[in-house]
C-alpha cells in the first residue's frame, strides 16, 4: 500500500473515531468521514486532510460515492440502544455487510471492523447478538482481495469517553448513586491502546482475517470502578449497590427517559463478564494502560490535574 492512504471511516465522528482520526492524520493519511450531522462535528474540520461528508449510509449510491478512491475502510459505527425498532440489525448487521460489498466493488483493499467484547449471535442482549452477527457476516464475506480484521474491545476509556464521564455526571448530580449490576465484571481498555492496534493492523498482514479481543490489564467490578471514580473526583458519595431485581426495575424505568440512559438491553449485556480470555494481543507489542494511569488526568480534581501536568512537563524536560 502507498505510504499516505485515503481512509474512509464511518463512525469517525464518535469517541473512538476522533481519537483515531487525530493519530491517522498525524501519520499523514487522508480521511473521509461520513456523518448524519456535519454541523455537529465541525471541530473535525480543523484537522488537515479530513473530509467530513454529510451522507445517508442507507443509500447505496451515496455509499459508493463515499468509498470511491479509498484504500481502506475503518468501520466504527455502533449504537447502545435503538431509536427505532430494528436499529440494532440495520446498524450492526446490515450496514457492515453493505459497506463491505460496496468497498469490494469500489476496489478498496482493506477493511477494519469494530465489534465488541462478548459479541455473539447467541449472546444475552440484542446489542451483543447483533454485534456478533455483524462480525460473523463480514468475516464470511471477506476474501484475499479485501481482508478483514475485527476488534472486540471491552468498555473503552479515555478523554471524552462514554463510560467514566457518564458515571462522573451521575456522581456529581446527587449524594446517593443507586448502582445497577454492581457485580458486573469489566476490564476497561484505554482508547490510545485501541487506536494503536487499529493503526498497526491497517498494514500488518499478520492481522488479516483475525479477530482481536482488547482489554486493559485488570478486571474490576462495576462497583469498584464507580467507587474509584468518586475518589478521583474528590466526592464523598453513597454508592447503593442494587440487587438484581432492582437493577432490572431501574432499567425498565430509565429506558423511557430521554436519551435512554440505561435500558433492559444494557442490563442484559452486563450479565456477561466483559473480560478478555487472554492478554492484549502480542502482535501489537502494546502493554495495555491501566485505568489508574489515565482517568485522574482527565476527570480528576483541578489540583490532581495540575500535578499530572507538572509531572508530564518535567518528564518531557528529562528526555
Ligand atoms: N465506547 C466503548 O466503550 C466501546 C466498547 C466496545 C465497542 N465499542 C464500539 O466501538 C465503536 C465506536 O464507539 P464510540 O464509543 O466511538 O461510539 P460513539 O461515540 O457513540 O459514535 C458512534 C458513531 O456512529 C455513528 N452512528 C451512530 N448511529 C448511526 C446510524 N444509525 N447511522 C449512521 N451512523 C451512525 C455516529 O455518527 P454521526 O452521529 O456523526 O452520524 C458516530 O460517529 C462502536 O461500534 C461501538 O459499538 C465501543
Amino acid at each position: 500500500m502507498p505510504e499516505s492512504l485515503t481512509l474512509c471511516m464511518p463512525g469517525g465522528t464518535g469517541f473512538v473515531g476522533r481519537h483515531l482520526a487525530d493519530r491517522l492524520v498525524a501519520l499523514g493519511h487522508r480521511l473521509r468521514i461520513p456523518t448524519r450531522h456535519r454541523e455537529r462535528h465541525k471541530e473535525l474540520l480543523v484537522l488537515p486532510a479530513v473530509e467530513l461528508v454529510e451522507t445517508d449510509l442507507g443509500d447505496e449510491a451515496a455509499l459508493r460515492e463515499l468509498l470511491a478512491g479509498c484504500d481502506a475502510v475503518i468501520h466504527l459505527v455502533g449504537i447502545l440502544h435503538e431509536e427505532r425498532p430494528g436499529d440494532f440489525r440495520r446498524v450492526h448487521v446490515e450496514l457492515p455487510q453493505r459497506l463491505l460489498q460496496a468497498a469490494r466493488e469500489c476496489g478498496v483493499r482493506r477493511f477494519l471492523h469494530m465489534s465488541a467484547l462478548g459479541a455473539d449471535p447467541a449472546g444475552p442482549s440484542q446489542y451483543l447478538r447483533s454485534k456478533g452477527e455483524g462480525e460473523e457476516a463480514v468475516h464470511r464475506l471477506a476474501d484475499p482481495r479485501l481482508p478483514v480484521t475485527s476488534f472486540r474491545p471491552a468498555v473503552i476509556f479515555g478523554p471524552d469517553d462514554h463510560f467514566f464521564n457518564h458515571f462522573a455526571r451521575l456522581l456529581r448530580l446527587a449524594p446517593v448513586l443507586p448502582l445497577p449490576c454492581p457485580q458486573a465484571r469489566l476490564a476497561p481498555v484505554y482508547v490510545g491502546d485501541v487506536v494503536e492496534a487499529f493503526v498497526q493492523a491497517l498494514e500488518d498482514r499478520r492481522t488479516f482475517g483475525q479477530r482481536y479481543e482488547l482489554c486493559g490489564p485488570r478486571a474490576y467490578t462495576l462497583e469498584e470502578l464507580v467507587r474509584y471514580l468518586a475518589q478521583v473526583l474528590g466526592l464523598r458519595r453513597r454508592i447503593w449497590p442494587l440487587s438484581d431485581r432492582l437493577s432490572r426495575l431501574q432499567a425498565r424505568i430509565l429506558e423511557h427517559l430521554p436519551g435512554r440512559p440505561f435500558t433492559l438491553d444494557n442490563y442484559r449485556s452486563l450479565q456477561r463478564p466483559s473480560v478478555c480470555q487472554g492478554p492484549f494481543p502480542e502482535v501489537f507489542g502494546i502493554r495495555p494502560t491501566p485505568v489508574e494511569a489515565v482517568v485522574p488526568y482527565y476527570l480528576g480534581r483541578q489540583d490532581q490535574r495540575a500535578l499530572y501536568d507538572r509531572l508530564r512537563s518535567q518528564a518531557r524536560h528529562e528526555y
